[in-house]
């Protein structure tokens, strides 16, 4: 970023993007350098060639590792050395599958290691973010804290069972970021925390598991974060706590 020190006052907006290498993060990048106003930091763990081409004035990257809790503080601290606020944090960290780490079609595939991983993924890492942004989120301009969950997480409309780890530690995520809100309401009292489900996206996440999609209902990453940005622009302080679908709507539990 220009100066690298950025006041309240003269900046309008300033984002943070998590998880920005590929995917809907690195999509979330872009359309958030294409407003003027917004300076965005973004973080990875290893560089990839599409975010590095992005970096320039408005644009600074960061290394993270979302399972190692010092490398989070490490980030947010080089961040809060430069600003005093952010307005828009959008966690697009995920884990479904990594080589031979597969979503458990029954209970056979079950094992601790891999659970484990999920769970430091999906629902741990995000939480610690949380624990160390609350200062960049305690400010009197509004600011919305989302992170991207998933509709598999939801226990209310689980009706096909398997993917025990990837729908448990989303559950578990959604868990986290309510009881966030809920703690933001009286520390941060202007922020908006949600969980969001971004509709099945094509991703490399995804991109195994693409075969019963009909197309309609394939997105591409560019139509899913204008719908996940249109979601968020219309969020109240109400909203806090809340876990949304890509069209606007609020999904059970
Ligand atoms: N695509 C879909 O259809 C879909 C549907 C529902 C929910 N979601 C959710 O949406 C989010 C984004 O998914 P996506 O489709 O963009 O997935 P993706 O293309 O596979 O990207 C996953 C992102 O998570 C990062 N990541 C993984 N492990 C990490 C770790 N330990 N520390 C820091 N970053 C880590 C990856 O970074 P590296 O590049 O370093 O690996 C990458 O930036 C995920 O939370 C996913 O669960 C996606």
């Amino acid at each position: 970023m220009g100066d690298r020190t950025v006041s309240a006052s003269s900046t309008p907006s300033v984002a943070l993007v998590v998880g920005a290498g590929r995917g809907i993060g690195l999509g979330f990048v872009r359309h958030l350098l294409a407003k003027p106003e917004m300076q965005v930091y973004a973080t990875h763990r290893s560089p990839s060639p599409e975010l590095q081409a992005l970096a320039g004035d408005r644009l600074r990257c960061l290394p993270m590792d979302i399972t190692d809790e010092a490398q989070i503080s490490a980030a947010i601290a080089t961040i809060q050395a430069e600003t005093p606020a952010l307005h828009t944090v959008i966690n697009c960290v995920g884990l479904l599958h990594d080589g031979p780490l597969q979503p458990e079609k029954s209970l056979r595939h079950l094992n601790a290691e891999q659970l484990s991983r999920y769970f430091q993924i999906n629902s741990i890492g995000p939480v610690l973010l949380a624990k160390h942004l609350q200062p960049l989120l305690k400010h009197s301009d509004r600011a919305l804290f989302a992170t991207l969950s998933a509709k598999l997480a939801s226990i209310g409309d689980n009706q096909l069972g398997g993917w025990y780890g990837y729908r448990a530690s989303k559950t578990a995520l959604n868990m986290f970021m309510h009881t966030v809100a809920v703690e933001f309401r009286r520390t941060c009292p202007r922020a908006i925390v949600v969980t969001l489900h971004p509709g099945t996206t094509d991703t490399e996440l995804s991109a195994p598991f693409q075969g019963n999609v009909p197309p309609e209902k394939l997105f591409s990453v560019d139509r899913t974060v204008t719908q996940l940005l249109a979601v968020l622009d219309q969020l109240t302080p109400s909203d806090s706590g809340g876990f949304f679908s890509w069209d606007g709507s609020r999904l059970p539990w």
